[in-house]
């Protein structure tokens, strides 16, 4: 038990945080914002509340701020020692509990869990504990504190043993494996992440349907009933429409905009191409291979589509300290340069792959965009299947994969796939591209609506008044 007493009585603890710094080689520090639902869903209870987010420096900028002491109200970074980081944050978080409630590991070589991931899991238990600490000191009596995500599931349990006074939220942005995936981990494993979430009031999930695989593990590993009289919650996370609607007018936008649709270019009878577009992290679990295959088998099946379509697919690379990370990145490069050059014509690249990261781009192919295609193997919702409707210009049609949170609100207004099955997705590029103009206008529209109904402001309220009742 911690017996001080800090001063802030909302708190939000995750590994990365609102902000993050860089050094140039003058030393000087320069911060960057980040973006994403916890930070507009924070700035609903404004700079006056006395929030304070608790996150982990990333790498040598950040680490470098923490040591000078430079820093923003509201932000405490933690410079945890990097090797504990690393194996926390790469080889367990993004790793082991990534894998697991994404269904991603392949026999016969994953998962091992062997000593080296005991060290690890050593690791992952002391970080989770600086959190926990930090967070015991910096909380005012009775305060409420909101930890997020698969990095620091053993934070809640933690917490509640330093300061048994605190109202504890845990929210999971994954997706929850089904407990005979989840019971690969080892049996000690699984009941301490079970029990590290356990430790919080409330646990919460995008869907109803990873909420329920959770409960579904608890019973499986810890047996029947929540033990600890937790709250099993939901709350979907949408897009942030006025926010996008603003942002995607803007020049950069208009801009980019401009070179996408010269870049897309014409077709030989001169109409506009089509174009279907994906926007996401280079990342396993969404699964891009298998969308460059199913374009690859329409424009095989489908002859007619050639010189008619592009794919325009950003891959923004992701946890690159990983190696397979960094494959599957090289494996998307490879699979988009072989129907390139299978494909391409003088006039025509089938598909324009750019890895390097810019916002404004992504609006810009949400805007132009025909067909949208988000096929994850998993995914705990996927903010793109809600951004694209809402920043739409003429309408577009959502390939949308039944594995993804986003489903359970979009499915009935998207063209819905099996993200393993490639030829059914390639039937689905198909019948997207040639859905009647006004019936796509009519889906856009009521996309739009299923997808701005919990914008990020009221998603962090209602976490914060579930926690109070
Ligand atoms: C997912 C996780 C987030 C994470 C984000 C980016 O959405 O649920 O917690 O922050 O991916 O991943 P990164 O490893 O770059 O933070």
């Amino acid at each position: 038990m911690v017996s001080t007493r800090g001063t802030h009585n909302i708190l939000v603890a995750s590994n990365r945080g609102p902000i993050s710094y860089t050094q140039d080689k003058t030393g000087a520090l320069t911060a960057k914002r980040g973006g994403g639902g916890l930070v507009s869903g924070l700035s609903a209870i404004g700079p006056d509340a006395g929030a304070l987010w608790v996150c982990s420096a990333l790498g040598d900028g950040d680490r470098e701020a923490v040591r000078r002491g430079v820093g923003e109200d509201g932000v405490r970074m933690l410079d945890i020692d990097a090797d504990t980081h690393a194996a926390a944050y790469n080889d367990i978080a993004n790793s082991v509990l990534w894998f697991v409630n994404h269904l991603l590991y392949q026999t016969p070589l994953e998962p091992v869990f062997d000593k080296e991931f005991r060290r690890q899991w050593a690791a992952y238990e002391t970080y989770n504990h600086a959190f926990a600490e930090a967070l015991a000191e910096e909380a005012a009596e009775g305060a409420a504190v909101l930890v997020q995500d698969y990095h620091l599931v053993l934070v809640p349990r933690m917490l509640r043993e330093l300061r048994p006074d605190l109202r504890i939220g845990h929210f999971s942005h994954t997706p929850w494996a089904p407990p005979e995936y989840f019971r690969l981990l080892p049996d000690d494993i699984a009941a301490k992440v079970l029990g590290g979430i356990l430790g919080a009031d409330r646990a919460a999930f995008l869907t109803q349907r990873w909420a329920d695989a959770f409960t579904d593990c608890c019973h499986a590993v810890l047996g029947p009933g929540i033990p600890s009289g937790t709250r099993i919650g939901v709350h979907g996370l949408g897009a942030d429409a006025d926010f996008l609607r603003e942002r995607s007018h803007r020049p950069d936008v208009d801009e980019r905009l401009a070179v996408l649709r010269e870049q897309i270019g014409t077709a030989p009878d001169g109409s506009a191409r089509k174009a279907i577009v994906r926007v996401d992290r280079t990342e396993l679990s969404k699964n891009i291979v298998r969308g460059l295959l199913a374009f690859r088998e329409l424009l095989e099946e489908r002859p007619e589509w050639r010189e008619r379509v592009v794919h325009v697919a950003f891959a923004y690379p992701s946890r690159q300290d990983l190696a397979v990370y960094r494959d599957y990145t090289a494996e998307v490069q490879r699979v988009a340069d072989e129907i390139n050059s299978q494909y391409g014509t003088p006039g025509w690249t089938p598909v324009l792959l750019n890895l390097k990261d810019d916002f404004a781009r992504s609006l810009a192919s949400y805007r132009l965009a025909d067909v949208a295609l988000v096929n994850p193997i998993r995914d705990g919702m996927n903010l793109v299947a809600k951004e694209v409707p809402v920043v739409s210009d003429d309408g577009c049609v959502l390939v949308l994969s039944r594995e993804a949170g986003a489903y359970e609100e979009l499915g009935e207004d998207a063209v819905v796939v099996n993200p393993y099955d490639v030829s059914g997705t390639a039937r689905a590029l198909h019948e997207a591209l040639t859905m009647p103009v006004g019936e796509r206008a009519e889906r856009t529209k009521r996309l739009a609506v299923a997808a701005t109904a919990l914008p990020p402001a009221q998603w962090f309220l209602d976490q914060l008044n579930a926690l109070e009742a």
